[in-house]
């Protein structure tokens, strides 16, 4: 029985410990899709800023979508420059952008 107990414990600790947030499930596809994935987690900087880094920013939509096309490295220094992403339809950068600004309003 204290076993048991103990696991479970140990089982929430674990949870509590994974702290770092996910892509919700409608844009998820498109980042794996778009490979952004590669470089850009939610919360914590991988290659690429984390996209609350991004939405601190408070571009519009519109120019999130003009930076996945073309980015301007000189807006992140200490970063490597990222690819342009122009095979990304502008309806699914637009998505994302909403998306990214949305992490901000929490
Ligand atoms: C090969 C790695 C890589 C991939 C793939 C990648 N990024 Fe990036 N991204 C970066 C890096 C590095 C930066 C910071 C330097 C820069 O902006 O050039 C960045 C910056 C950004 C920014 C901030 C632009 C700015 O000027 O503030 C946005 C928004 C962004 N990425 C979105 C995306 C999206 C959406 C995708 C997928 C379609 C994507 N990135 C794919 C590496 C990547």
């Amino acid at each position: 029985m204290k076993k048991v107990l103990f696991s479970s414990l140990l089982l929430a600790g674990l949870a509590l410990n994974a702290q770092a947030q996910e892509f919700p499930e409608d844009i998820k596809p498109l980042m794996s899709k778009y490979t952004c994935t590669a470089c850009h987690k939610v919360d914590t900087k991988l290659v690429g800023p984390a996209y609350t880094e991004v939405a601190k920013k408070k571009y519009s939509d519109a120019k999130i979508v003009e930076l996945i096309a073309n980015p301007k490295p000189s807006n992140w220094p200490g970063y490597p420059p990222m690819a342009a992403m122009k095979n990304v339809p502008k309806e699914d950068a637009l998505k994302i952008a909403g998306w990214i600004n949305s992490l901000r309003k929490k």
